[in-house]
């Protein structure tokens, strides 16, 4: 009896364990990896693997930023872009129920337009607004509408509603605005169910004249209930890759198809009603995705980016504009002698986040809820300039922020392509001047990311550091609409991964983008995330990603097979890392063939491992493989325990695989 049950359990553990039990198997065609751990190559950055956010694809307003509400303040260019009058008024032109005006006042004002409403009717008017292709709207959750409203003539009431799109009521709320004073109103409501693309619809009952400006409408439930905030279930995708940074606002968005439309934070920052809105730069690029309702509302602005990234423990890492709009643009050139105003943004921007209360902009900081600064150590010089005005005007900024804070860290920027004649340019004139970090942009296919896995191992050590600023492997094309998210591309992206990793020594920050699209409002693709008004998932891309954001590791370990790194050898990539503060040896290999692979790994420079490790794997049969709203988890990793004997480690890299395995070794804590 008691042997029948040992043979049992024996059982269960070596089918449990099979691929991975830590026998020495030494077979045909086994891959023989060597890692010395007493042998560290380089320490690894904290902000080795960060996140890039842009507001492209309605990343930011109709995405992250949670106002539902499309256009409150009727500052798009057509004012009542987004607002939808009675359509038998307007075909018939008769106004018979009223008519909605914008009216500005206030030429320079940054929200100068409001909207007069004349309600003509005793069946009253109704104005109905759509929000961002659809607003999402879940059953219980609450709803908070605000609005500037003053009565010009008469008495109205306001009946506000979520509908869906028979029309039926999702919850509703009823304001009564007085008084010839613009004044705010609030009201909150629980929505009865769910909905994707529900609209919002205000009805206004009883003769007269009234002015209406801010309409706004978010969900309770925002990224740490902070109110008018972030969708949560967004943030928390993000949170979840434990970032190292957060660099924002961009992208091209930073430098603008104009100089007039390049980002300026400080028109980003106090209070929202305040804060100008300026056409999305995403709104007219691609005629193929045309997207005329694309404007920066600028409700997500530099404080909420801040604190974003104080929430995640991320550092922050603003770019700003050099003085050059997009050179796939304009190209428009500040001229040198009016430089001044762009470097005064960054020195000005270095006293909002860390400066003092009695500050002039640390007081902005802190009046709007943060005396404590926000420890900025990095600002960013241009996104994606290049050739010699870029050099020129980068000067200018370098020598004023050193020269008033030498301890600010400057990334500055190598253009578009990673490589040709003006990469080579602006590298070779950025080491002339010292530069302390790179931004490096790679928009390439596939076979580019696997064959460059080694692209780093001949930077100079001692030159500058490197941010891997803007990557993604394209499956068709740079920005064309029919690039896919798929495995190919993900799993491309984890073996070049492994390259950034083995060369952490000079790759300092690390970005896939971009980060964010809405399913029905995006420009471009691949993304690593995307959503529609309800919900979001993962891509490949972002799980690969995830795997290695959250077993970063704090120093380079050597791997080699034969003595030589392996990178892409029989279409393997490895690197490892060792974890000090954990006690953590952490190796991550991509299997890039259809078929298994097995390798044995010796652990050289300890004495003993744990007796049981951690092996995560992500992987498909299909190169072509996606993940999708209907199939979130189709790729996504898959976790098991693994024993380990002694310090040699057998492991099946499955076909088109990334496999991470953690093990942990107390020697290693220091
Ligand atoms: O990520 C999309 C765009 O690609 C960025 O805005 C730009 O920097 C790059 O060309």
């Amino acid at each position: 009896m008691k042997y029948k049950r040992w043979y049992g359990i024996g059982l269960l553990l070596l089918l449990g364990y099979a691929n991975t039990i830590a026998q020495p198997s030494r077979g045909k065609g086994t891959h023989q990896y060597v890692i010395n751990v007493s042998d560290a190559v380089s320490e690894i950055q904290p902000t080795m693997y960060g996140i890039f956010f842009e507001d492209i694809n309605f990343a930011a307003d109709g995405g992250l930023y949670a106002e539902m509400i499309k256009n409150r303040s009727f500052e798009f260019a057509d004012p009542l872009m987004g607002w939808e009058q009675p359509k038998s008024d307007r075909f018939s032109m008769n106004e018979s129920s009223g008519f909605a005006s914008a009216i500005k006042q206030g030429k320079e004002a940054s929200n100068a337009r409001f909207l007069r409403v004349t309600v003509k009717a005793d069946t009253g008017y109704t104005l109905t607004n759509p929000g961002f292709r659809g607003m999402g709207v879940h059953e219980g959750v609450r709803y908070d509408l605000s609005l500037m409203a003053r009565q010009q003539e008469g008495s109205s009431k306001l009946r506000i509603a979520l509908v869906d799109s028979l029309g039926k009521s999702l919850g509703e709320t009823t304001v009564t605005p007085s008084g010839k004073e613009w004044k705010e109103y609030t009201a909150s409501f629980t929505a009865t169910d769910t909905e994707m693309k529900a609209r919002l619809q205000i009805q206004f009952e009883g003769k007269g004249v009234m002015d209406i400006d801010m309409v706004s409408l978010f969900p309770a439930n925002t990224w740490k209930n902070r109110p008018k905030g972030m969708r949560a279930d967004l943030v928390q995708l993000l949170d979840d890759l434990d970032p190292g940074f957060l660099r924002f606002p961009g992208g091209c968005i930073v430098e603008g198809r104009t100089l007039a439309q390049r980002y300026q934070w400080k028109k980003t920052v106090g209070d929202i009603e305040d804060r100008e809105l300026l056409i999305n730069r995403w709104n007219t690029e691609f005629s193929h995705r045309p997207t005329p309702d694309y404007f920066q509302s600028f409700g997500l602005g530099f404080f909420e980016y801040f604190q974003l990234a104080e929430d995640m423990g991320a550092e922050p890492l603003p770019i700003l504009s050099c003085g050059i709009a997009c050179q796939f643009n304009t190209g428009e050139l500040v001229p040198m002698p009016e430089l001044d105003p762009y470097v005064n943004d960054a020195l000005d921007l270095i006293e909002f986040a860390n400066g003092s209360t009695d500050s002039p902009w640390g007081k902005v900081r802190a009046d709007m809820g943060h005396p404590e600064p926000f420890n900025m150590k990095y600002i960013g010089i241009g996104n994606e300039q290049w050739g010699p005005e870029y050099i020129k005007r980068y000067k200018v900024f370098e020598s004023a922020i050193k020269s008033r804070y030498p301890e600010m860290i400057i990334v500055s920027g190598s253009g578009p392509f990673p490589d040709g004649e003006m990469f080579e340019y602006g590298m070779q004139e950025l080491k002339k001047l010292d530069a302390e970090i790179i931004d490096e942009h790679y928009y390439r296919n596939p076979e580019w990311f696997l064959e460059n896995a080694d692209r780093y191992d001949s930077y100079d050590r001692n030159g500058p550091k490197i941010f891997a600023g803007e990557y993604a492997a394209q499956s068709v094309a740079i920005a064309s609409p029919d690039n896919k998210n798929n495995w190919n591309c993900a799993l491309a992206e984890a073996a070049f991964m492994t390259g950034l990793e083995r060369n952490a020594e000079v790759v300092h920050l690390t970005s896939y983008a971009p980060l964010f699209a809405h399913a029905d409002g995006w420009q471009w693709t691949p993304d690593l995330i995307w959503f529609n008004n309800l919900e979001a998932y993962a891509t490949p891309n972002y799980y690969v990603q995830k795997l290695f954001s959250t077993n970063p590791g704090t120093h380079v370990l050597p791997l080699t097979e034969n003595d030589e790194p392996v990178i892409g050898a029989k279409g393997l990539y490895a690197s490892a890392v060792k974890d000090v503060e954990n006690g953590q040896l952490i190796i991550k290999m991509v299997n890039a063939t259809a078929t298994a692979q097995t390798v044995d790994l010796s652990v050289e420079g300890l004495s003993r491992l744990d007796r049981e490790g951690k092996l995560t794997v992500l992987k498909s049969n299909g190169l072509e493989q996606v993940n999708s709203f209907e199939s979130p988890e189709n790729i996504s990793p898959e976790e098991k325990n693994i024993k380990i004997s002694g310090k040699q480690l057998n492991v099946q890299l499955e076909p088109y695989s990334l496999s991470v395995l953690k093990v942990g070794a107390k020697e290693l804590i220091q």
